[in-house]
């Protein structure tokens, strides 16, 4: 690294999201529900250069790990990324991200008439498709900008 270089600091305990698609950085927080609030030391690079993606964005969460769930979601909005849990300053685990059958509860379904928009208690629930992801309840599929469709926003 040159001194022209700056780079994120590296982080003692919590999560590394690598290999984010560029530009899904504050989908993937607003998916860990984080607003900064919450007092976790967070940081982010956006459309930085990397090797195999040209440019990619990175979220480094401090004192937190993923559940399941929002490592299925981060899958769906960022098919290349890598989850690095690191402890004592070193990556102990590092996983590809892997679509998931389906997705339950995390996404809002985009058709005002389904169910699930009713004020029933239904969770959401989308199959994962080829070409994106259908809702279990009225068909509806969502083909891009998963990050507009959110549960949590
Ligand atoms: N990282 C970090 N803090 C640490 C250790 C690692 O922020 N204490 C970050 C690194 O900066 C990197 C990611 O976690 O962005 C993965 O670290 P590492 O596996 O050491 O890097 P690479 O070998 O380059 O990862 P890959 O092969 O997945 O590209
Ligand atoms: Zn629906």
């Amino acid at each position: 690294m040159t001194e022209r270089e700056l780079r994120v600091s590296k982080i003692r305990d919590g999560t590394v999201i690598d290999h984010v698609t560029a530009g899904q950085a504050l989908n993937v927080l607003a998916v860990l529900g984080i607003d900064g609030d919450e007092g976790f030391g967070v940081s982010i690079g956006m459309n930085v250069p990397s090797d195999t993606l040209g440019k990619k964005d990175i979220v480094k969460v401090e004192g937190r790990e993923l559940s399941q769930g929002e490592v299925d979601i981060i899958s769906l909005l960022a098919p290349e990324a890598t989850v690095n849990i690191v402890r004592e300053y070193e990556v102990i685990e590092k996983n590809r991200v892997e679509r998931p059958e389906r997705v339950v509860g995390l996404l809002r379904c985009p058709n005002h008439n389904c169910i699930t928009n009713a004020d029933e208690p239904v969770s959401s629930s989308f199959r994962v498709v080829d070409d994106g992801v259908r809702c279990e309840y009225c068909g509806e599929i969502i083909r891009t900008d998963i990050g507009d469709h959110l549960a949590v926003n």
